[in-house]
C-alpha cells in the first residue's frame, strides 16, 4: 500500500471483512493484509460462494483473528469448507453461537470485498438466511459495499436499485470501475480499486473534524522548461504533499491539490490539478485560494526559471565550448497568498534546509506570514526528500514550538493537521 497513507491513527480499530462469491474474492486477501499491516485488527465473513472462490484458512493465515462462513457448522463442512477453520467456528476459542451479532459487537466499520448481487439484495431486502447478510443487518456502525459482476448484471434495474436503496438508508456504496471485467466483456463491474477499499475504511473510521473546510495544497516539484527537451527541476516526489492530502481528505475536508510533475496517485475524492511550472502553480493557487480555509505549501517550487531558449532543441554544436543560462526570479506562491490572507484563513508552510533549522523556520513564519512552519533538515538519512518518512520542527505564530522524532510522512501530516485544528 501506498507509503504516504496513514497507518498508526487507525492501530487497534476493528473491521470486518466480508467476502462474497466473486472472482474478484481474491483481492479481498490483499486489503485484509493492507488493514492488518496498519495495524487494524480484522474478523472476515465469507459467504458460501465466497469461500468456494477462496479458502477460510487464506484469510485466517493472513491475520484475521476470526473466520466466519455460513450459519452452521454442518453446512458448511456438507460444503467442503475448511473443517474446523469454517461455519463461525472460531479458532482456539469455540462455537460463536452469536456469530450473526458478534461483528456487530465487536467490529467499528464493516466492509463487503466484493460484494455480489446476490449480498446486496439480501440486504436491500433484509434476508437473513445466510450468515454474512445477517451480520450486516445486525451492523448498527458504517457499512460499506463494494460491488463486483458482470456489467449487464451490474446495469439491471433490481441491482441498480437495490444499490439506491441501500445509499439511502446511509450504507456507502463504493462504484465498480470500467474496463474489461473477468468475463472478458468490457463494461462497468470491476471491483472498485483496493486503496480507494482501503481509504475508504480508513475514512469511516475518522472523526471527521474538517468536515465542511476547504483545504488546498501545492505538491510535488516544479518544471521550468529551457528549450525543447530541457528542464531545471528538483528531486521533490509529492509524498508529503500527498500524506497531507490523504489524511485531510479521510477527516473530511474537501481537497484540492496543486501536482507538480510525478506526484503520486491520489483517491478520486480529491481535486487534483496537474501543472509544471512554478508560474502554472502560482495562477492555479491564486485561483483556489479565496474559497479556501486551508492553505498547505509542501511544493519545492523552483524558485528561478531559466531565461526560455524556445521550442527547439539547444544544439551542442552552438556551444562548444560550454555556455550561460540566465535565470528570472518565480512567483513566490506561499509569500504571496500570505498577504491575501483575510481573516480565518491559515496557511501551513515548509521549509528545508541544510542548516540552522530552527532560526530560518522562525523567520520564514513571520515573512510569510504563515500560521504553522514545518522544518526538516535536507540530508538526514531517510528523511525528507523523496523518502517515506521525515524528522521536523513545527513552529506556529503563537511561539509553539516543539521537535518530532523521525517518524512516517503520513503521521507527520497528520498531526500538522492535529495542530491547525487547534490554532
Ligand atoms: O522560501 P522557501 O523556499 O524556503 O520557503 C519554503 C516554503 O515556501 C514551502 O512551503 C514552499 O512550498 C513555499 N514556496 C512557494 N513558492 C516558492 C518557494 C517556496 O510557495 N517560489
Amino acid at each position: 500500500m501506498e507509503k504516504y497513507f496513514p497507518q498508526a491513527a487507525f492501530a487497534g480499530r476493528r473491521v470486518h471483512l466480508g467476502v462474497t462469491g466473486s472472482i474478484s474474492a481474491y483481492k479481498a486477501l490483499d486489503l485484509l493484509r493492507a488493514l492488518y499491516k496498519a495495524g487494524l485488527r480484522v474478523s472476515v465473513g465469507l459467504t458460501e460462494a465466497g469461500s468456494r472462490f477462496v479458502s477460510p484458512l487464506s484469510f485466517k493465515t493472513l491475520g484475521a483473528e476470526r473466520v466466519y462462513n455460513g450459519m452452521f457448522p454442518a453446512a458448511v463442512a456438507r460444503n467442503g469448507g475448511a473443517g474446523e477453520l469454517s461455519a463461525g467456528i472460531d479458532l482456539g476459542e469455540g462455537f460463536d453461537p452469536i456469530g450473526h451479532l458478534t461483528p456487530g459487537a465487536w467490529a467499528d466499520a464493516f466492509i463487503i470485498y466484493p460484494a455480489s448481487a446476490t449480498t446486496l439484495a439480501r440486504i436491500t431486502s433484509g434476508m437473513a438466511d445466510e450468515m454474512l447478510a445477517a451480520q450486516a443487518l445486525a451492523f448498527p456502525k458504517p457499512l460499506l459495499l463494494a460491488p463486483a459482476m458482470n456489467p449487464r448484471m451490474w446495469q439491471n434495474p433490481a441491482t441498480q436499485e437495490n444499490c439506491a436503496t441501500l445509499r439511502r438508508r446511509g450504507h456507502i456504496i463504493l462504484e465498480p470501475e470500467a474496463g474489461r471485467v473477468a468475463c472478458n466483456e468490457e463494461g462497468q463491474g470491476k471491483l472498485v480499486d483496493l486503496r480507494i477499499a482501503y481509504l475508504a475504511v480508513l475514512a469511516a473510521l475518522s472523526e471527521q473534524d474538517f468536515a465542511g473546510r476547504k483545504l488546498m495544497l501545492t505538491m510535488g516539484p516544479t518544471r521550468e522548461q529551457w528549450d525543447g527537451v530541457r528542464f531545471w527541476s528538483n528531486p521533490s516526489t509529492g509524498v508529503m504533499g500527498a500524506a497531507f492530502a490523504v489524511a485531510a481528505s479521510l477527516r473530511g475536508a474537501e481537497v484540492h491539490a496543486i501536482c507538480g510533475p510525478g506526484c503520486p496517485w491520489l483517491p478520486p475524492a480529491i481535486k487534483r490539478y496537474d501543472i509544471l511550472s512554478s508560474r502554472e502553480m502560482n495562477a492555479q493557487a491564486q485561483a483556489l485560494w479565496p474559497e479556501m480555509d486551508y492553505g498547505i505549501f509542501t511544493a519545492a517550487v523552483a524558485d528561478f526559471y531559466p531565461e526560455p531558449f524556445g521550442e527547439s532543441k539547444f544544439k551542442k554544436s552552438e556551444a562548444v565550448d560550454g555556455f550561460s543560462i540566465s535565470f528570472r526570479p518565480g512567483p513566490d506562491i506561499l509569500a504571496g497568498l500570505g498577504r491575501q490572507k483575510a481573516a480565518g484563513q491559515k496557511i501551513v508552510g515548509f521549509a528545508a534546509e541544510t542548516s540552522d533549522l530552527q532560526t530560518s523556520v522562525r523567520k520564514k513564519l513571520v515573512a510569510k506570514n504563515a500560521d504553522l512552519l514545518v522544518g526538516n533538515l535536507i540530508g538526514v538519512e531517510d528523511s525528507g526528500f523523496a523518502g517515506s518518512q521525515n524528522q521536523v520542527f513545527v513552529a506556529d505564530r503563537q511561539g509553539r514550538e516543539e521537535s518530532w522524532q523521525v517518524m512516517p510522512k503520513a503521521e507527520v501530516a497528520w498531526r500538522v493537521l492535529d495542530w491547525l485544528l487547534r490554532l
